[in-house]
């Protein structure tokens, strides 16, 4: 081919290319097979390696491959980079909107309502259509030339199409997806690295990576929200200028990507409504948006609105309310639960997140603390997410002096300084003695809790109080009390004693899985203590069981197994159980072959248990019916001769409606309990 034919048709190819860009990226609307893109490519990246004059700054061969630089150099901007004042509610909106009716003789004019991205902000500069220099915002007057980099965004047109001017600025925001966002955490996780804090941070910090590629690699994307300078022919008259929402429309035909999601409003209600919208829908968008920027419409009004400080007045960002933030870790504190792990927490600096002052979050355990590098002293990102309990996210690794502290678990437990231990397999430190005070209070608030003894009566300030009274130091000492001993203590009336009394005389007699579970044995949750329950029929039962017979109960692994041995070892907590027993804590039950007893009274009949019952949970309503020779399944089906059903029951309760199964309310099964159906002999 002779020189010129080949100029003509790489020029071609990169023509060709860009446009199928544009239909891919922007549009998401492609017309060729990738199969076909990559022909185009392939051809003009081999044209351009023979003759490499072709290799053309806006060729898209160059998205990611330009050399490392060793710095960013500086880019003056032609015109400064601005920020925005802030709305933080609808009525500093209304008295922005007021200022500017004030400014601009009562002019009645719409507003621009755009999605507040929170990415970098970059300004594009276009020479004769093709992309020139990029650069971040810097301190509003100079910023960084990061054109390398944003050549690789794919979103970003390297050549704009028809009726570019000759010289055109635009602005917008780069960012990271949440998704690709969340792929490089879950990589960096697997391969035991530091986790990224969220997107902005971690986008803004791809842009200013030296080595384009590695910008290539996270595939970040832009919104283009405004025009800088424009200079020359191809304006087309008039065009854009009349306003910010033509002009929008103009940089989308030119081939930028501009956010379908921007509104031109008449009306500060319709401002509103869009504001309340994305309030509520932002957390579905595949960007991280804080919320939303309102333009004065007109172009001219915006002009002779102007500039205050370093904003300008015909625009304010009305934002959502935040969702991190970042503080000052001071210490880091240990609460000691129920079982005994020693659970860490961030004591902060106070903040405000999402409206409320946050002053701790959680920290999971050692690991997870030393996995994210966070460290006592550092500015922490923390993260307070609908009615999640606030958590520290990561680090600021940036902004360290070399004075913040590593992070160790306590060899003793804080409170009772009994030797802490940690398990291979278990995330968590704990403490071992089952009599450290903090741990015991945790204990007997479960203990007496509804699912477990359901002690009414015993509130959490109670199981303090008998605590701090010497009257009860392990749960077996409830079943010692006396009432007299209840009515010494401050504000204990008669009737109280009295109730209290009378149900720690019921509680002896709940059913075998349920008293279980109040003993908190490790990994004895309600399910466990049911399978436990109906495989062993007694806590002696339990107590002598090797670690093999117990795993031999399907739902029962070597972890749980090995807990329960453990404890059943330990022999304060043997002395703990004979005193139940020698109390009349009933630790047994009727064995399970009662299920194939054709007298029981239940016998040969299917429950489903569905919804929440008021009066017993659902595990010991199974319980009870299983003691009266009855079955339980999960689902409805035509072999389902009750279903029981409680509050909020789901779609079991319609199964049975269809299948015309009989349902029983909470009332008519507790009546079934108390006076089962005849039995005919036989
Ligand atoms: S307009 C003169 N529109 O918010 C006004 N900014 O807090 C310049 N931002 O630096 C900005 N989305 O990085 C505008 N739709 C949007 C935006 C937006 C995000 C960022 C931008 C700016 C910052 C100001």
């Amino acid at each position: 081919m002779a020189e010129a034919a080949i100029e003509q048709r790489a020029g071609k190819l990169k023509k060709e290319l860009n446009f199928h860009n544009h239909r891919y990226y922007v549009l998401d609307d492609p017309v060729i097979t990738d199969h076909e893109y990559d022909l185009l490519i392939r051809e003009l990246r081999e044209l351009e390696n023979e003759y490499p004059q072709l290799q053309t700054a806006d060729s898209p061969t160059q998205r990611a491959g330009a050399a490392p630089s060793a710095a960013f150099s500086q880019v003056q901007h032609r015109r400064p980079m601005l920020s925005l004042a802030n709305a933080f509610d609808f009525d500093g909106l209304e008295q922005w909107r007021r200022r500017t009716r004030n400014l601009t003789d009562d002019a009645d004019f719409n507003l621009v309502c755009e999605l507040k991205i929170d990415g970098l902000a970059v300004t594009l500069a276009y020479e004769n259509g093709v992309f020139v220099q990029g650069a971040t915002r810097g301190d509003g007057m100079v910023g960084e030339d990061v054109t390398a980099n944003l050549r690789t965004i794919r979103t970003i047109p390297l050549s704009l199409l028809e009726g570019a001017p000759n010289l055109l600025e635009v602005r917008g925001e780069v960012y990271l997806p949440v998704e690709e966002f969340r792929r490089l955490n879950e990589e960096r996780a697997a391969r035991g690295e530091q986790l990224y804090a969220n997107p902005r941070n971690t986008g803004a910090g791809s842009i200013r990576q030296l080595d384009p590629k590695v910008t290539a690699s996270r595939n970040m994307e832009i919104w283009v929200y405004s025009m800088g300078d424009v200079e020359g022919d191809g304006i087309g008259g008039a065009g854009p200028q009349q306003s910010h929402w033509e002009a929008l429309g103009w940089l989308k035909d030119l081939g930028f990507r501009v956010n379908p999601n921007n509104r031109l409003c008449g009306t500060l209600d319709e401002v509103h409504d869009y504001y309340q919208y994305w309030l509520e829908q932002r957390h579905d968008l595949p960007y991280e948006a804080d919320g939303v920027v309102v333009k004065v419409d007109p172009l001219e009004m915006q002009e002779s609105l102007g500039i205050a400080g370093r904003e300008p007045r015909w625009a304010i960002a009305y934002k959502f309310p935040a969702e991190q933030a970042t503080t000052r870790l001071w210490q880091i504190g240990i609460n000691v639960g129920r079982t005994g792990s020693l659970n860490p927490y961030a004591i902060l600096e106070p903040v405000v997140v999402s409206g409320a002052t946050v002053r701790n979050a959680s920290l999971h355990n050692e690991e997870d603390i030393h996995r994210k590098d966070i460290r006592i002293g550092d500015w922490v990102v923390i993260e307070r997410a609908g009615d999640v309990i606030p958590h520290v996210v990561a680090p600021v690794a940036a902004r360290r002096t070399g004075e913040e502290q590593v992070f160790h678990m306590p060899e003793r437990c804080p409170v009772c300084e009994t030797a802490v231990i940690k398990a291979d397999d278990d995330a968590m430190h704990r403490c071992p003695n089952a009599l450290c005070p903090v741990q015991f209070f945790e204990l007997l608030k479960h203990f007496v809790s509804k699912g477990a003894a359901n002690i009414d009566g015993l509130g959490e300030q109670w199981c303090r109080t008998l605590i701090e009274n010497g009257l009860v130091s392990d749960v077996a000492d409830l079943y010692y009390l006396r009432k007299d001993q209840l009515l010494e203590l401050e504000r204990m009336g008669d009737k109280l004693a009295t109730k209290i009394m009378a149900n720690i005389e019921a509680s002896k007699s709940r059913p075998l899985a349920r008293l279980l579970f109040a003993l908190g044995i490790l990994h004895v949750g309600s399910e466990v203590a049911e399978l436990l329950a109906q495989n062993f029929n007694s806590v002696d039962a339990i107590s002598r069981a090797s670690e093999e017979e117990l795993t031999g109960v399907p739902g029962i692994g070597p972890k749980i197994a090995e807990s329960i041995a453990a404890y059943f070892q330990d022999s304060a907590n043997r002395q703990v159980i004979a005193r139940l027993q020698g109390s009349g804590v009933r630790l047994d039950q009727e064995p399970a072959e009662l299920a194939g007893d054709g007298d029981a009274p239940f016998a040969g009949l299917t429950f489903v248990v569905t919804g929440t019952l008021a009066t017993l949970s659902r595990s010991e309503a199974g319980s009870r019916i299983k003691a009266m020779g009855g079955k339980v399944t999960a689902s409805v089906t035509r072999n389902t001769d009750y279903v029981v059903v409680g509050a909020s029951p789901g779609s079991k309760a319609a199964t049975a409606e269809r299948l015309g199964t009989p349902v029983l309310d909470e009332g008519a099964f507790l009546q079934l309990l108390e006076s089962p159906p005849a039995r005919s002999a036989g």
